[in-house]
């Protein structure tokens, strides 16, 4: 394939099949060159060789030119001795992808959280005291504070020059270095208007003033909550979309939702957030920014006519796929994309 791009596609569980086949249908569609590698991950890994992150799995996504992943998890693997999700922490790491943007918009609302996606909480020490005390514990090096700053001033710059740096420095330590080194960083960002906020208030921010928030860095844990947050105040999880990225490297491009299993099997579930990881994945991973417009514009505009039931529609995921195949050949036929 001269200048194909692979792609490792990584379904999972619940909806994440379903909303995946959307984007596979839509990359095929679209005027590149791409192979579609299917790898088994998650519970559905866990079902076929009892690693939520198989080897080849991983091998495949380094070698990619970028993951697309549905979703992870379920109850039918919440007592097992290895989860679905230690799937997806460890493809993180493993692939050094330390910047979480999930952009939400909708509206005057247009915000980006940048979230650091491999340290703090889920990668601190952990066990289990002999008292039976369980721990969990939050680290950060200065380091990886340091860099995901870096990436979050970059983006600001590239936007309105507001940021918002989110910790809870009036309790921890943790937050106190994050405080720290964000204001070092600044330094070189002069241009940059940076605030401090504090996540609980913030996360009120987020709810009642959403339109005066531009760029948002923050930790781990309380990115992934305020990003739910976020998705909340712009139509719903179905929307959100993620791009996880590294310093070179293949990136991760997935939902902000999870496996939904309430709505798995049942055909409702909205590909909009899996559609718009995928215009992600056309501007980060693949360097498509024209193609990755035309997407998202294609989801935009079914999202207004055709909506499934989330967005009070009643549209299937499919449906919703062919109608967004429809607006793209329209719009690629009128710019003559290539
Ligand atoms: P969830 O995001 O799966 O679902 C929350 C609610 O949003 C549900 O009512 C669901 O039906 C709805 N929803 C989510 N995506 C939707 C879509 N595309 N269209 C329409 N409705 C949608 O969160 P949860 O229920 O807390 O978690 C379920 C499982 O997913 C858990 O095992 C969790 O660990 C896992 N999870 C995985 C990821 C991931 O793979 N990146 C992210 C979050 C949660
Ligand atoms: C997300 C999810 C994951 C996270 C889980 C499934 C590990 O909630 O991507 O937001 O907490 O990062
Ligand atoms: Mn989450």
């Amino acid at each position: 394939m001269a200048d194909g791009h692979v792609i490792a596609c990584l379904p999972g569980d619940g909806i994440g099949p379903e909303v995946l086949d959307q984007a596979v249908r839509v990359l095929e569609a679209l005027p590149l060159e791409v192979e579609i590698q299917r790898l088994p991950f998650g519970g559905a890994a866990i079902d076929e060789t009892g690693d939520p992150l198989p080897a080849e799995t991983l091998a495949a996504c380094r070698a990619a030119s970028g993951v697309l992943l549905g979703a992870v998890g379920g109850p039918q693997w919440d007592g097992g001795s290895v989860r679905p999700e230690q799937g997806l922490i460890g493809l993180r790491k493993a692939l050094d992808v330390y910047a979480n943007l999930r952009p939400a918009r909708q509206g005057d609302i247009d915000l980006v959280i940048v979230r650091e996606l491999v340290g703090g909480l889920y990668y601190g020490a952990r066990g289990v005291r002999d008292d039976g005390t369980v721990f969990d514990t939050c680290e950060y090096h200065p380091s990886q504070v340091e860099r995901i700053a870096r990436r979050a001033f970059a983006l600001a710059e590239r936007r309105s020059g507001e940021l918002v740096s989110v910790d809870k420095a009036n309790v921890l330590d943790t937050s106190r270095l994050w405080r720290r080194v964000v204001d070092e960083v600044a330094v070189d960002h002069p241009d940059v208007r940076l605030r401090h906020a504090l996540v609980d208030s913030f996360a009120m921010e987020i709810v009642t003033s959403p339109e005066r928030i531009d760029v948002v860095v923050t930790e781990n844990t309380f990115g992934d909550i305020l990003s739910d947050v976020a998705a909340a105040v712009t139509g719903g999880l179905g929307l959100a979309a993620s791009a996880s990225l590294g310093d070179g490297g293949p990136g991760i491009f997935e939902p902000v939702h999870g496996s939904a299993p309430d709505i798995a099997g049942t055909g409702v579930a909205n590909p909009s957030a899996m559609l718009r990881s995928v215009a992600l994945l056309l501007e980060h991973g693949l360097g498509r920014l024209d193609l990755a417009a035309a997407l998202d514009a294609a989801v935009d505009a079914v999202l207004a006519a055709t909506p499934t039931r989330d967005g009070g529609g009643d549209a299937t995921t499919t449906e919703f796929g062919d109608a967004v195949l429809r607006a793209l050949e329209g719009s690629l036929a009128t710019t003559g994309a290539r």
